[in-house]
């Protein structure tokens, strides 16, 4: 049964219809008569003025009128076994620019609550909504490898969705990669390519960009919207920071370049600034690198007593835990990334690796045996258990550590049917077309040397262990290195980021909060893709410095916020009231008008409410390579 589907809008095309969407600019009058054909004819209500519409309203449009211009428009079906999970009222996949145009003028111009959604795995479930329009942009999947990149106000060409990568591009990369100080080429995608997509076909040319640790997670989506973090981002820098172009349809309908010379505001905005929020991107040209060669260790490093329930785990397990935070800053610096898990039972275990790197792990032994030794010297703790592999490329490294995304999903996580479409976005068997599937709770912070190095990490992590059956800390040493380099505003990513090591993740079912971890590191912030939707402060913690300039940047490309996500920039001038999404100081009466003065509150509540069900954690430790890896 599939969670969730809908069915094309039944009611035809008006034939010779001139409203093509085309026509459907900004200036065009939109349709604002409801058809005698509403499907909803014992209407009541009238959007209030600052109010996104609702099917209940007078004014809500009839199937035949969205067909008109939403040629591919489909309308919501319940789902008759999940019945409490509202989704928006229409869906459209893009099959192009114009299509997004026509989406995006649509739902402007009839007030319509418009939602992204790409992969489907924004965890905060800004992706979704309960009613309005649900843009599909997964349908923008050419790729073209690029031998230079010049930015122009034209920008480049959209690549061919059937055209293969180019196969000399590699062996062109790593000669300019031997001779030139440029150690970066260039590839040009569509924003519906997955990770593992994008590396399947840069692979043929030898070389890899900066994408997740997930193959299904979409690179320029919000992943790379938000800052991007990834296996070797503490060498190669975040994924925000690959950026070199990106196309994107903004809310006044417009198609825009944005690189160093065309609208270089949008261009800063959406380099950290977050997904949902600037415009719809539909390609974007990153930086790509030649393939290394990669070393791995991973370890196990165990409590001698361990403890289902948490409770009764060594104390010397958080002595350990911190003192193994205490050495990352070092081992970064001579190269060393990864992630590392803590889990409630007493139990810990760490997979890292060295990019350019082909001595078979000596090196990372080296750097490890003196630290693993110490740890398991410490009492309450067992000696840890250590293994390493090599790998001849990136694309063998992923594929056997995170891919490729179906087979890694059946054979490693075993996931079956739903249960894999959970997060998995659009399935490419359009019959079984899934949804996001709601907000995952989650907390997690940044934490820069001091952090890693205080007396108080033993004690914080500890507090920060969630107590509930699937509780997990999942450490990622992701930054530091490349990912240090840029400065503070140079792009708009989270400022926190250039000084972290660490984005430490405290996850497990219902858990919102860690504020030890806040306690640990108040000078810092947290990533705004794996976070608390209860955040305090939540600007300042998901933007920093960088808040105040992407808010102006916001009310310039969207004055009448066709697009809202929250948590997410200039969020606080909506406000959900009655299930509506409504300007705040609109005449709906809602209770947040002065949103300016809760600057140290969380987020505006969004209008998704709706928590994952069931076992997620699964997914999320999905994120990492399956304990059977070590
Ligand atoms: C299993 C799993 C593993 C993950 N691993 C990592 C990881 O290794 N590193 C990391 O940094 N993060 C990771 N994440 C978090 C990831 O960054 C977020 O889930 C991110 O929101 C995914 O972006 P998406 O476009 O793929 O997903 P979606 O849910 O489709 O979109 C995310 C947000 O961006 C918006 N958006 C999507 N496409 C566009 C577009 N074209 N234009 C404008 N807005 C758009 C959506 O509306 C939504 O608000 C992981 C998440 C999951 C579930
Ligand atoms: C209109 O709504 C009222 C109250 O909800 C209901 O009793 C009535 O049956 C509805 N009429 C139609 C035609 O749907
Ligand atoms: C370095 O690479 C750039 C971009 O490919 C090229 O224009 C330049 O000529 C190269 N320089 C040298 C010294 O090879
Ligand atoms: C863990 O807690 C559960 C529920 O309180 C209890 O039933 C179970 O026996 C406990 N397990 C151990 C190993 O203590
Ligand atoms: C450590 O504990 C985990 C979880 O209890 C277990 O799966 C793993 O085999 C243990 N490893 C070692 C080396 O003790
Ligand atoms: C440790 O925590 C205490 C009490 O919360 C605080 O006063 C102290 O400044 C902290 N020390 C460090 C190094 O963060
Ligand atoms: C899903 O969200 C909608 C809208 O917020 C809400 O009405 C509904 O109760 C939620 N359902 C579940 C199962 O959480």
């Amino acid at each position: 049964m599939k969670s969730l589907f809908f069915v094309a809008a039944s009611i035809p095309l008006i034939a010779g219809s001139p409203h093509g969407p085309k026509e459907s600019s900004p200036s065009a009058s939109p349709p604002v008569a409801p058809s005698p054909q509403a499907p909803v004819s014992n209407v009541t209500t009238s959007a209030p003025r600052g109010c996104k519409a609702l099917h209940t309203d007078r004014e809500w449009h009839s199937a035949d009128l969205w067909t008109k211009f939403l040629p591919s428009v489909a309308q919501r079906v319940l789902d008759p076994s999940d019945p409490n999970i509202i989704h928006p009222d229409y869906r459209v996949v893009a099959p192009d620019v114009e299509a997004v145009q026509a989406a995006v003028n649509f739902a402007r111009d009839n007030n319509v609550r418009l939602t992204i959604t790409n992969s489907g795995h924004d965890y905060l479930g800004r992706n979704d909504a309960p009613s309005g329009l649900a843009l599909d942009v997964s349908g923008f999947r050419g790729v073209r490898v690029e031998h230079a990149f010049t930015p122009t106000s034209a920008g480049v060409s959209a690549p061919d969705a059937r055209s293969e990568p180019d196969p000399d591009a590699g062996a062109h990369a790593r000669a300019v990669h031997a001779a030139n100080t440029t150690t970066w080429r260039a590839v040009t995608f569509g924003v519906g390519l997955t990770t593992q997509e994008l590396n399947d076909a840069l692979a043929p040319s030898n070389l890899f960009t900066m994408g997740a640790a997930h193959g299904s997670v979409k690179p320029a989506g919000g992943y790379g919207q938000m800052a991007g973090h990834g296996p070797f981002t503490a060498k190669y820098g975040l994924a925000a920071d690959q950026v070199l172009e990106y196309k994107v349809v903004t809310p006044d309908g417009q198609i825009r370049v944005a690189n160093a010379v065309s609208n270089p505001d949008l261009f800063w905005a959406l380099r950290g600034g977050g997904g949902s929020t600037f415009g719809v991107v539909v390609q974007a040209t990153v930086k790509a690198y030649p393939s290394p060669p990669i070393s791995v260790l991973g370890w196990w490093a165990n409590a001698t007593q361990q403890d289902v329930n948490g409770t009764n785990v060594s104390p010397g397990f958080w002595d350990a835990a911190a003192y193994m935070h205490s050495a990352l800053p070092d081992l970064n610096a001579q190269g060393v990334m990864g992630y590392y898990w803590m889990f409630r039972d007493g139990s810990m275990k760490g997979v890292f690796q060295i990019p350019d790197s082909n001595d078979d792990a000596t090196k990372l032994k080296a750097l490890w045996t003196p630290i693993l030794e110490k740890m398991g010297s410490i009492p309450g703790m067992k000696a840890p258990q250590v293994k390493t592999w090599q790998y001849a490329d990136f694309k063998a490294y992923y594929d056997a550590r995170y891919g490729s995304a179906e087979g890694h999903m059946d054979r490693r996580l075993r996931l079956r049917g739903k249960e894999k479409e959970k997060r998995h976005g659009p399935t490419p068997d359009a019959d079984a077309a899934s949804m996001p599937m709601g907000i995952l709770p989650m907390d997690s912070r940044l934490l820069a040397a001091p952090h890693l190095r205080s007396a108080n990490l033993s004690q914080a992590l500890r507090a920060a262990m969630p107590q509930v059956p699937m509780g997990t800390l999942l450490g990622a040493l992701v930054s530091g290195g490349k990912a240090h380099e840029p400065a503070d505003d140079e792009t708009a990513v989270n400022p926190a980021w250039r000084k972290a090591y660490v984005h430490l993740i405290c996850t497990g079912a219902g858990v919102w909060m860690c504020d030890s971890l806040r306690e640990l590191a108040p000078d810092s912030g947290a990533y705004g893709n794996e976070a608390s939707l209860q955040q305090p402060g939540w600007k300042e913690a998901f933007w920093g410095s960088n808040y105040e300039r992407l808010a102006e940047i916001k009310t310039k490309y969207d004055p009448e916020m066709v697009l809202w996500a929250s948590p997410g920039v200039g969020a606080d001038l909506m406000e959900v009231v009655d299930g509506r999404v409504c300007r705040v100081g609109g005449t709906a009466g809602g209770k947040n008008a002065d949103a300016d003065a809760d600057a140290d509150g969380v987020a505006p509540a969004g209008d998704n409410r709706n928590l994952s069900k069931g076992d997620d954690s699964g997914d999320i430790l999905s994120n990492f390579p399956p304990p059977d890896s070590i």
